[in-house]
Parts: C-alpha cells; sequence; structure tokens
C-alpha cells in the first residue's frame, strides 16, 4: 500500500480552516469541496488512459482520452457524500457507486447496510472516497468487498489519516495484490480513546451534516 500526504500550501490552507471548530456547516461543506478537488488532483495521477487521434486548427496530434472501463467513485455513506462533488468536478464522467459502512462506535467495527456497485468490477480502476482514515476498520472493509467484485487499482482520498488507521489497512489488506493508494491531506497524531483522529476535525458526517440521530 502506497499512502500519500499531499504537502501543498493550498491544501494546509484549507485543512486549517476546516479544523476550526468555529467553522460553520456551509463553510466546512465549500472547504471539503474544495479540499477533495486539490486532493483528486494528486490521486488520479495514475488514472488510465488511450491515445486519442485529434485535429489541432495546425495540424494532427495524438492526446490521451480516459481509458475504458470508466474510473468508478465510490463514496463511503454518509460523511464520503460530501467529498463526491469535489471529485466529479475532475472527472465528469466517471461512474458512481454508493457504498453505505457504519462503524460500532463500542467495537469500532464496520458493516456494510447498503450498495448500489455494479456487480463486476474487473478490470475497474476505484476512487474511495472516506474523509477520516481512523481505524481503518470502515475503509479496509470497502476496499476489500471491491476487490472481491474484482475492482484491479484503488485509490482512497480521506481529509485525514491516523497512522493507527494505515497500519491497520496495511495488515488487514496485505493478502492482496493489487495497487492500493490512501491520498490524504495530513497524517494526523493518533486516535484518542474513542476513536476520534487527533487533532482531527471532530465527526466528520455531523460536521458536515449536522447530527443525525
Ligand atoms: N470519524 C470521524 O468523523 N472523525 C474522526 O475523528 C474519526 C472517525
Amino acid at each position: 500500500m502506497r499512502t500519500h500526504v499531499v504537502d501543498h500550501p493550498l491544501v494546509t490552507h484549507k485543512l486549517t480552516y476546516l479544523r476550526d471548530e468555529t467553522t460553520d456547516s456551509p463553510t466546512f461543506r465549500r472547504l471539503a469541496d474544495e479540499l477533495v478537488t486539490l486532493l483528486a488532483y494528486e490521486a488520479t495521477r495514475e488514472i488510465r488512459v488511450s491515445p486519442k487521434e485529434i485535429n489541432t486548427p495546425v495540424a494532427p496530434t495524438t492526446g490521451v482520452k480516459l481509458a475504458r472501463p470508466k474510473p468508478l467513485v465510490v463514496p463511503i455513506l454518509r460523511a464520503g457524500l460530501g467529498m463526491l462533488d469535489g471529485l466529479m468536478r475532475l472527472l465528469p464522467t466517471a461512474e458512481v457507486g454508493f457504498l453505505g459502512m457504519i462503524r460500532n462506535e463500542e467495537t469500532l467495527e464496520a458493516s456494510t447496510y447498503a450498495e448500489r456497485l455494479p456487480d463486476d468490477l474487473s478490470g475497474r480502476q476505484c476512487y474511495v472516497l472516506d474523509p477520516m482514515l481512523a481505524t481503518g476498520g470502515t475503509l479496509a472493509a470497502a476496499i476489500r468487498f471491491l476487490v472481491d467484485r474484482g475492482a484491479d487499482d484503488i485509490t482512497a482520498i480521506c481529509l485525514l489519516a491516523a497512522p493507527e488507521g494505515c497500519d491497520r489497512l496495511e495488515q488487514e489488506l496485505s493478502d492482496i495484490d493489487i495497487p492500493i493508494t490512501v491520498v490524504t491531506a495530513a497524517m494526523d497524531e493518533k486516535l484518542n480513546d474513542k476513536g476520534y483522529i487527533v487533532p482531527g476535525l471532530g465527526d466528520a458526517g455531523d460536521r458536515l451534516y449536522g447530527v443525525a440521530d
């Protein structure tokens, strides 16, 4: 597994305001959206393309177009939805599937409660959107779900990551022999005893959409 922390002053600037507890929900949503677009630029560095012949007004030349099958974007519900528009801005022709994963707050284990994905993901590059790579349980389960359906290249885009989550992904996915990449705006210090990232930004779903009990 490859982890890429995007080290760019604009990313850190937006992340700082995102972390700030005084940032309200509308501003949080806008900043998350902008931050994802910046992360997506790095995350799509290895996106597959095929040659495309065109004529400029001056001469014929060969460029590239996105290869088929189309990349699949998979936001993990609910907080991953807040990252979808930011990614689709760069990849408007990608397909979108949905995966609902919930974390048991006591055991911290993840389980699937909803999915809308193609049955066959053979040969698909997948971009998984999950804002917080905390314990790693949700993301590990989501990645395995996609690999079991045939996905052969997975990039997870996370606003923030914790070392514990990255270690768990490394361990739990060590048997998987396809490229797996995590792209994040920062590798934070640690998890607290409730499984929150420290310093983090709090509950990403609540900050995006409010508390839904
Ligand atoms: N999920 C969140 O929303 N925040 C954290 O810090 C950890 C998991």
